[in-house]
């Protein structure tokens, strides 16, 4: 559960990092996992614009028992349910890699977006938990937040072209609905700019209007984030064609394990 302060903090600000949400122990089972997926050829398996380097895996809670128990883990599902009010399920599982000195950017953009325009979700009413597997510092790609930025709800959408490429324009450095330039500069000045470190095991838990991207990963250290998206099961989306790995159709409420 999140402590009423962390739940403030997450209303007012669309984020809050929960430091050491997962052991040391837990954090390098499922970093090993995640190494291990990276490997597999899987149709949810992205590669980076050299065609050689991970970018993201997608799906992975739906072919990894590990990280199928991790979403179910007590400790991070009460907290999804504390913040969408009702029980959930996990619409959206992926690891970005962000590999060293390899891994590419993820543009300007809200996620919900996606969720509203490709699978027919009704409603913001879902939340991401990013769980850091290694240590995130200022220099290897952290995710950049416009703190406040949620109250805005979805900024003047502008489907790309990128968009008509298929859901591959929704994973890549080409983004189909990126905020450009002219849209982001006022509303980096007036939120600000934030960068969500922390060390390895911490998690952030972010909304999915919340404006976000991260650059590049300049440094000799891997950045890899587990992403798990949870939904409430009363926004359950409907006509949404993207395959399963990225939109999942079981809706069932997830019930809590108390181990990995
Ligand atoms: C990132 O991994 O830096 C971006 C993730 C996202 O926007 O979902
Ligand atoms: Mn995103």
């Amino acid at each position: 559960m999140l402590s009423t302060s962390q739940l403030d903090i997450y209303r007012n600000k669309g984020y809050v990092v929960v430091p050491g949400l997962l052991s040391q122990a837990e954090t390098a089972r499922v970093r090993a996992e995640a190494e291990y997926l990276f490997g597999r050829d899987h149709p949810g398996r992205v590669m980076e614009n050299d065609g050689l380097t991970v970018r993201g895996i997608h799906g992975c809670h739906q072919v990894s028992p590990l990280l199928a128990r991790l979403a179910r883990l007590s400790r991070v599902l009460s907290a999804a349910e504390q913040v969408l009010g009702s029980r959930v399920y996990v619409h959206q599982s992926k690891v970005n890699a962000k590999r060293a000195l390899r891994g590419d950017l993820w543009p300007w953009h809200q996620d919900y977006i996606f969720w509203e325009r490709e699978d027919g979700m009704p409603e913001p009413r879902v939340t991401n938990v990013a769980f850091f597997l290694d240590d995130v510092t200022p220099h290897n790609g952290p995710l950049l937040l416009l703190p406040g930025s949620q109250h805005l709800g979805v900024v003047a959408p502008q489907r790309r072209e990128a968009a008509e490429r298929g859901w591959e324009a929704h994973l890549s450095a080409d983004l189909a609905y990126a905020l450009d330039a002219a849209r982001l500069a006022p509303l980096a000045e007036k939120f600000g700019i934030e960068a969500a470190t922390g060390e390895a095991g911490s998690a952030l838990m972010f909304d999915p209007r919340l404006i976000h991207g991260s650059g590049t990963n300049m440094s000799p250290v891997d950045r890899t984030l587990l992403l798990l998206t949870y939904n409430s099961i009363h926004n359950v989306p409907r006509g949404g064609r993207r395959p399963t790995f990225l939109a999942e159709r079981d809706a069932t409420p997830l019930r809590p394990v108390e181990a990995l």
